[in-house]
């Protein structure tokens, strides 16, 4: 049995009741970066499909992002923070190393009876999340689970880096899930997937201010606690996983392409988005595409993107929904939801 599996042993169902999303209110337009980097807005579209970004104001940290997606999420299901288990909070931005941006959550929640710890899975987080919470909820261990992905990659990035800085946005997304009552129901996620390849760290990564480069006064002025990207390697490793990944869990859920009503892929380049789709034989007209309002916002991108399609009716009851992420790591993840 492949560890992946989801019929390794008999489980109840898990269904996601409720999503929420949040972005913070400055917006960085490819004008704006015009003035900042050697770059043009015509570059930036032709090659990525961003025309802005949002950028968190100075006090307002990744935890303070989470938060207010969690809350949308939660009054979307009607429900109160008394009633979470698990906090799950995937980021590579948290507030402070230690502790984790899901106990800041938590507190800020007031969601008392919840276990929380953060998950790293660079921009493949949030379907890492939703896979860990499903094992949870899935065992009968906790009831229900708040998943949520968060960024403030704008503390991260080399903004004097026009290779990367165009790319990042900050922003957060968040879901609620419990055991399906019945038979599968509606949100029941029907089949997950999440890989890695450790070996391809160097493509992608913030490669210093951790214990392995930790900066100091003499490295400050070198920058190696921002993103550092091999851009079009990680391209075409984030075509190929993310079709297999998609692929895998399609299969799994006992479907085919001609059944997926919307695939919700993770937003870092419309390219990408396009080969993938294309790769899948899914049609255009059924990819979720908001990267020109957000860019890349890491963990988050694929948790806003479902909450704001979810909200604009982009899918509605009995469709099967298909999420597929990529990332540092490397990391990538899937997951198909019967809405
Ligand atoms: O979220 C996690 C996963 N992330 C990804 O999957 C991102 C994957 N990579 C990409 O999306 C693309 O590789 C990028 C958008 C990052 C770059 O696009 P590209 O088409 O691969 O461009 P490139 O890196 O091959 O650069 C092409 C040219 C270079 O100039 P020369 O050497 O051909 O003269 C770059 O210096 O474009 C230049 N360039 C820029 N020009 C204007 C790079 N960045 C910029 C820029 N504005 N911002």
């Amino acid at each position: 049995m492949a560890a992946n599996s989801d019929i390794a042993f008999k489980r109840l169902p898990v269904k996601i009741i409720g999503t929420g999303s949040y972005v913070p209110e400055r917006r960085l337009t490819n004008a704006d970066l015009e003035k900042m980097v050697d770059t043009s807005h015509e570059w930036i579209i032709e090659r990525t499909g961003i025309v802005e970004r949002r950028i968190a104001a100075p006090d307002e940290y990744t935890s303070h992002m989470g938060t207010k997606a969690a809350q949308r999420a939660l009054e979307s299901c009607g429900l109160k923070p008394e009633d979470i288990d698990l906090i799950i909070v995937a980021t590579i931005t948290p507030d402070t190393f230690t502790p984790s941006t899901s106990c800041y959550i938590q507190d800020a929640l007031g969601a008392k009876n919840a276990a929380a710890f953060d998950i790293s899975a660079a921009c493949s987080g949030f379907l890492f999340a939703m896979k860990t919470a499903v094992q949870y909820i899935g065992t009968g261990q906790m009831k229900t689970a708040l998943i949520i992905a968060a960024e403030k990659l704008s503390t991260v990035v080399n903004w004097e880096d026009r290779s990367t800085c165009v790319l990042f946005g900050d922003g957060a997304g968040a879901a609620v899930l419990q055991a399906s009552t019945g038979e599968e129901g509606e949100g029941s996620v029907l089949a997950t997937d999440i890989g890695s390849d450790g070996s391809l760290h160097d493509l992608l990564q913030i490669p210093g201010g951790g214990s392995r480069c930790p900066t100091t006064a003499e490295n400050a002025h070198e920058r190696l606690a921002t993103l550092a990207m091999r851009g079009n390697e990680t391209f075409r490793h984030a075509v190929t996983r993310m079709k297999a990944s998609a692929a895998s869990v399609i299969e799994r859920a006992g479907l085919t392409a001609d059944d997926i009503q919307l695939i919700i892929p993770h937003q870092a380049n419309l390219r990408i988005i396009n080969a993938v789709a294309q790769r899948l034989s899914i049609p255009e007209d059924k990819v979720f595409v908001n990267i020109e309002k957000y860019g890349n916002t890491s963990a988050a991108a694929v948790a806003i993107a479902f909450d704001e399609a979810r909200r604009s009716g982009r899918f509605g009851k009995g469709d099967n929904v298909v999420l597929v992420t990529f990332g540092a790591g490397l990391t990538w993840s899937a997951a198909v939801i019967r809405w």
